[in-house]
């Protein structure tokens, strides 16, 4: 097996890489004037197990482009088998048509992978698991949650209570709970389709003096999570803390859920962004050698 660590997931392909003992090839771009670029692995993957790592958060259309122009190089310089290994997927949020004439992006990449000719995609805690079902090839969908979770406990976190900002990620609180063991819950929330605004229905909890922890697959603009934690600091909590698998982080996201009283945000090194304290190297090598 090789990896190819791709632009947008170096530093986690090559801790893969570490995880397995395996060798990892970087991936050398060449940009044009235009900027158009020309992308050349430094290394032959000619009759190897091919795994190709690239998250695809923002940019967005620039990882996915990056993503496909592997995955089908590989191919097409002879690999044996080829791997996508995707921790984040871009346009999986819009894995339906919620307002009339959209485009189903979500549907749209999987055609765009499976088109490439690969064996297998992995991913971890995709926003919605209906996209998986699009694929005709096997499919993983991994969870950090666990990782997360053991974070916690690790630093003096355990007992706390789990939350999930919204009834769709409730799984998530679920997990969490299973190793922090302080019981768990979830908010209701509605997003305005046509201007995204937020509402967070009011709920008591019964969190008052405990340490919370709040789990999410995505914090994007950090409004959900940050509502989340407001509500659980009015209502007596004691240490709040945000977690995700996927920290997109965007704009003022981190200064926004830090000011409502959050003790830390921590994610995973799913995207290269400054709170990617929790690795998912080997949850991702273990599923590889499966
Ligand atoms: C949406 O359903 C996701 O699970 C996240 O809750 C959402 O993407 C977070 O977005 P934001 O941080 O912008 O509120």
């Amino acid at each position: 097996m090789i990896v190819v660590s791709g632009p947008a997931s170096a530093d986690l392909g090559k801790k893969i890489c570490e995880c397995l003992n395996c060798p990892s090839i970087d991936v050398k771009i060449k940009v044009f004037p235009d900027g158009e670029y020309a992308l050349r692995f430094d290394g032959d993957v000619a009759d190897k197990e091919v795994v190709v790592v690239q998250t695809t958060g923002p940019p967005q259309d620039t990882n996915v482009i990056q993503l496909l122009l592997m995955l089908d190089a590989a191919k097409d310089l002879g690999a044996k088998k080829v791997t996508a290994v995707v921790p984040y997927l871009a346009f999986a949020r819009q894995d339906k048509r919620f307002l009339n004439c959209e485009a189903v992006s979500a549907n749209t990449l999987v055609k765009l992978i499976e088109a490439c000719g690969v064996e297998k995609f992995i991913t971890v805690n995709i926003h919605s698991e209906n996209i998986l079902k699009k694929f005709q090839i096997p499919t993983l969908n991994l969870s950090a949650i666990t990782l997360l979770a053991e974070h916690f406990k690790n630093s003096g976190m355990n007992g706390a209570f789990s939350l999930s900002p919204d009834k769709g990620a409730v799984g998530l609180a679920e997990e969490a709970n299973s190793i922090l063991g302080g019981g768990c819950g979830w908010l209701h929330k509605e997003r305005d389709r046509y201007t995204g605004e937020i509402k967070v229905e009011e709920k008591s909890l019964k969190v008052k003096g405990k340490d919370v922890v709040v789990f999410d697959d995505i914090i994007s603009t950090g409004g959900t999570i940050a509502r989340a934690i407001k509500m659980l600091k009015n209502q007596g909590a004691r240490r709040v803390y945000a977690a995700c698998a996927h920290p997109l982080l965007i704009g003022e996201a981190k200064i926004k859920i830090l000011e409502n009283g959050a003790e830390e945000i921590v994610g995973t090194d799913s995207l290269a962004t400054s709170v990617r304290t929790v690795s998912l190297a080997p949850l991702i090598a273990n599923a590889l050698i499966r």
